[in-house]
């Protein structure tokens, strides 16, 4: 399906991001494997073998944003699919949070996002069919205290993936909106016994009774990069289990 398709996933060496590796190079695609965690991208790669690049690189710092894409034209000559999935989430509300933890979201979840596509998008429009599939969050949709400003950049990524359909042609963007989902994020972002908690809330009451995997989140981005959805492009794909519909997310209000 993927077949001699190069993709740049950031975030890859680990849950969601590690997920749409595995898959990418299970349909015939080279991955270059972009994260900040140089350990787990030894490890993945071990996991994976040589199709799967790992690269050190911060998804926040648009100067190591740029030097990677010129590393993938030297080296491969060419980019299929960009997924901006590096992230990381912090617990602030406006009254308590620094300027330091503001600028570290926002640069990591949407500044870096931005300067991806700039510097990608003669590659991906060369590609023919070139795609960029943003990883955003159903927190973009829902009102979660303590999600300042997570919340409000996973909206905006949203509201800057349709706005790419018209700015940055000849690429097709589409943006997914995953629930909660299995991974080391909810641990680091919550502490064991609180993550602990809202996953049990959200196994038991969710429309889907079960945690998201990394492999649902990782079905829709190679669903929406394929041939299959050559004629996708602005879509939000909530993949939540249903979660969205439910008022089960009070318990991180105890963070804040
Ligand atoms: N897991 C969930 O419940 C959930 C829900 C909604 C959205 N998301 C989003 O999914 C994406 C992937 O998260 P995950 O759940 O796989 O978490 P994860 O913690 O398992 O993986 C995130 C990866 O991003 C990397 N990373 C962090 N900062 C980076 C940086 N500056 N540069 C490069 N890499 C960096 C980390 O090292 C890690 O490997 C994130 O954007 C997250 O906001 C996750």
């Amino acid at each position: 399906m993927h077949n001699n398709k190069v993709f740049l996933v950031t975030g890859a060496a680990n849950g969601i991001g590690l997920a749409i590796a595995k898959q990418a190079i299970s349909g015939g695609a080279t991955v270059i494997a972009s994260d900040i965690n140089g350990d787990a991208l030894e490890q993945s790669q071990k996991l994976l073998g040589e199709k799967y690049i790992p690269k050190i690189s911060d998804a926040s710092d648009p100067k190591a944003i740029e030097e990677l894409v010129r590393f993938i034209e030297t080296d491969f000559g060419r980019l299929d699919v960009l997924v901006n999935n590096a992230g990381a989430a912090t617990l602030n509300n406006p009254e308590t949070i620094t300027e330091d933890v503001y600028d570290f979201q926002m640069n990591l979840l949407l500044k870096g996002p931005v300067f991806f596509v700039k510097y990608a998008a003669p590659l991906l429009r060369a590609a023919n069919n070139g795609v960029v599939v943003n990883i955003s969050s159903a927190s973009a949709i829902l009102q979660l205290p303590g999600y300042c400003p997570y919340g409000m950049a996973k909206e905006a990524l949203v509201k800057f993936t349709e706005d790419c359909v018209i700015t940055v042609p000849g690429i097709r963007h589409n943006v997914i909106l995953p629930g909660v989902i299995d991974t080391l994020i909810l641990n680091n972002t919550y502490g064991k016994d609180a993550s602990d908690e809202f996953k049990k809330v959200v196994e038991t009451s969710c429309p889907v009774p079960r945690l998201g995997t990394p492999d649902d989140i990782a079905d829709g981005v190679l669903f929406l990069s394929s041939d299959q959805a050559s004629y996708i492009t602005g879509t939000q794909l909530l993949i939540d289990g249903g979660m969205s519909k439910m008022h089960v997310l009070s318990m991180s209000q105890t963070n804040t």
